[in-house]
Formats: structure tokens, C-alpha cells, sequence
């Protein structure tokens, strides 16, 4: 079965065969060597300098990183504005609210960009906001989110950014350079090409300085005092580290992230042009997607069903879209072990489903 869902991802045989590595006992030394590599690959997905930023891992999906950066970097006496334009912008002001974080939701229609001057509008107008939080790729629809400009919106200002990298770090650019990314929030499981289980924020050390966190198990400061000190507060899901490793070291080897998102750009363009041949239009032009995932109408004649359905009988499984968008959308992911021949086989399929 190949996996066009946004993750997880079909995955490599090196990476499986990974999986079938010694017992590790997490308490012993040959784990903290894979957790340090581990922590130095992901920093080096973006060169980014130690001294100045952590790779904090985690056990769990890419929620739980996010929980854990949101938990933890906006202060007591802070508030956060959330950018929301999509389901997981939602579910940022939605952990918001469960730990009690001041904050303000700024909400979009679903289909459209973050409007960046309504946020500067925001933030003049109330200068108690201290972050901002935002999707890099809103998964939802597959847009990319301008982090420049929202970047330079807050270091404008002396405010911080969260992101949500967890469908885009490791395929697209992230300017870690421009000042105010306080943090990005990431998993194994989607652009790495690892299994779930494995989770990271990667931090400035600046920010993880003042951390204080409100959940107990994902608190940030934690988890990265104890890493920095080779050990770790809990059990961590050693199997989807190993997977991590190796599959950090196969990224490197192809080419870093700037591969994967050529590698990504010809799928998601080949199986956009298929579709568009076919009837099927894109929701977003490419120029305003990510590489990752496009999102596209659901032909008149058929159900998202079955077309789901009939794909799956031949081996692929796509996407709905998400809440209203489920009636109008299907979404086709070329993340993973996914090469020209099989979307070229799923475009062949598609013709016949559509007949
Ligand atoms: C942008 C984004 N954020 C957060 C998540 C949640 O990740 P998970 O389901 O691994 O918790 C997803 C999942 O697809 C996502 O695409």
C-alpha cells in the first residue's frame, strides 16, 4: 500500500529494516548515543548552531510537540495571537485555552492566506501580545503560510514566534535566521520519512532559558535538561528513535532539505498536472502551496468514497478534506518513499475510475 495521507509516511526499507535493531535499554549508554545523534541530525536539517539552539525529542506525535512548545515559551504574563487558518491553527488556541494561556485567535477563512495586516494591526493595538503562533503548512489545505513576513512583522516588534512545522520541517524553508522564531514544533513521521512515535521543538536556547511549562510529562525545560545531561525523565519509544536516526542519516545522504523539496516540487507538480488533465483542479495555485500536499476538488460524479475506495483497491490511500472542507476536497500527499512511476501508475488508475 503506498501512503499519499500527510503522514505517516510510506516508509524506506532502510528505515524498516531499522525498526528490527537491538533491544536498547534507555537507561544504558548506547541510547544516549542514538538520542545525541538524533538531536544533532535535526539541528543540522537546518545548519543551525548549538550554542544557540536544542533539538528537545519527545515521545509522541507532532501534537505533542506543539503542546509542549505552547505549554511552555509563552509566560504567565504573556499572551500568545494565534493565526489561524486551518484546522491546526485551531487546535493551537485550542491548547491555549486548555492550560489557560491568555490569548487571541485570528481567524481566517480556511481557503485564504494569513492577512499579515490585521496581525500588525493586532499586535500595534495591543501591546501586551509577547508571541505569536502560527502553521508553516496548514495541512488542511496544503497552503503555505508566509513565515517571512509574519517574521518580520514580529521582530518589528520584540514579539516571538511558534510555529508549527510539523508537515513542513525537513521540505521547505524556514528562515531560523530572521530573529524572532523563538521555536518550531516537528515530527518524525512526515517530511524526515521516520515512524511515529518520535517528536521534537527545536528551540533557541535564549527562550528555552526562561521556559515554564504547565504540563508535567511534555514540559520543554525538562526534557531538555535532562537530554543535554545524556539521560531522559521517562521511557522514550526507542524504536521510532532508531527509525529517527536512520532516517536523518538517509536525508543527509540524499541532499538535505533543499533535495527533498526538489524531490517533492516534481511529485507535487506531476500528479497536479495528471489531475488537472484529468478534470481535476488544484484548490490553490501551486505558487501559494506547499510542496508537500495540494489539496483538490472532488470530481463532480464522484463521492470522496469512491474515489478513496477505488484507489485503495489499487493500492494508494489518499486524503478527505477536513470538517466543511470534507465535501468539497480530497487532499493527495507525495511525502514518504514515493516516486514519478507510482504517481504515474495512481494518475493511470484515476483515468479509469473516472470513465
Ligand atoms: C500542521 C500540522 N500540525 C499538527 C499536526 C498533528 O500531528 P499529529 O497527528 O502527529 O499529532 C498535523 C498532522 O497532520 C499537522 O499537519
Amino acid at each position: 500500500m503506498l501512503l499519499l495521507n500527510p503522514g505517516p509516511v510510506t516508509l524506506t526499507e532502510r528505515v524498516r529494516r531499522s525498526l528490527l535493531q537491538p533491544d536498547l535499554c534507555h537507561r544504558e549508554s548506547e541510547f544516549f548515543d542514538l538520542q545525541d545523534e538524533a538531536r544533532a541530525r535535526v539541528l543540522n536539517v537546518y545548519r543551525l548552531d548549538r550554542a544557540e539552539w536544542a533539538a528537545v525529542l519527545m515521545t509522541g506525535s507532532g501534537t505533542a510537540a506543539v503542546e509542549s512548545m505552547i505549554a511552555a515559551l509563552v509566560p504567565d504574563g504573556g499572551k500568545l495571537l494565534v493565526v489561524e487558518n486551518g484546522v491546526y491553527g485551531e487546535r493551537i488556541a485550542q491548547i491555549a485555552s486548555q492550560y489557560r494561556i491568555a490569548h487571541e485567535a485570528l481567524n481566517h477563512d480556511w481557503l485564504q492566506a494569513p492577512d499579515v495586516k490585521r496581525v500588525v494591526a493586532r499586535l500595534e493595538a495591543d501591546r501586551s501580545f509577547t508571541h505569536v503562533a502560527v502553521i508553516h503548512h496548514e495541512t488542511t489545505t496544503g497552503r503555505l503560510n508566509d513565515l517571512r513576513a509574519l517574521g518580520a512583522a514580529c521582530r518589528e516588534r520584540g514579539v516571538r514566534l511558534l510555529v508549527d512545522g510539523v508537515s513542513s520541517f525537513g521540505a521547505e524553508a524556514i528562515g531560523f535566521d530572521n530573529g524572532s522564531i523563538a521555536a518550531v514544533a516537528a515530527t518524525a513521521n512526515k517530511c524526515l520519512h521516520g515512524v511515529p512515535g518520535a517528536a521534537f521543538v527545536v528551540v533557541r536556547r535564549e527562550a528555552l532559558a526562561q521556559a515554564a511549562s504547565r504540563t508535567f510529562y511534555l514540559d520543554l525545560g525538562r526534557l531538555a535538561r535532562a537530554q543535554d545531561q545524556r539521560n531522559t525523565p521517562f521511557t522514550p519509544s526507542v524504536h521510532a528513535y532508531y527509525a529517527l536516526v536512520e532516517a536523518l542519516r538517509e536525508f543527509e545522504e540524499e541532499g538535505g532539505w533543499p533535495a527533498r523539496h526538489q524531490r517533492y516540487a516534481l511529485l507535487a507538480e506531476q500528479a497536479r498536472a495528471g489531475l488537472d488533465a484529468r478534470g481535476i483542479g488544484s484548490v490553490l495555485p501551486p505558487s501559494e502551496s506547499s510542496v508537500v500536499l495540494r489539496s483538490y476538488r472532488l470530481p463532480a460524479h464522484l463521492s470522496y468514497t469512491q474515489l478513496h475506495d477505488g484507489l485503495k483497491a489499487h493500492g494508494f490511500v489518499i486524503y478527505a478534506g477536513q470538517g466543511r472542507l470534507s465535501a468539497e476536497l480530497f487532499r493527495i500527499s507525495t511525502m514518504g518513499d514515493i516516486h514519478a512511476a507510482d504517481v504515474e501508475r495512481l494518475l493511470q488508475v484515476l483515468t479509469d475510475l473516472l470513465r
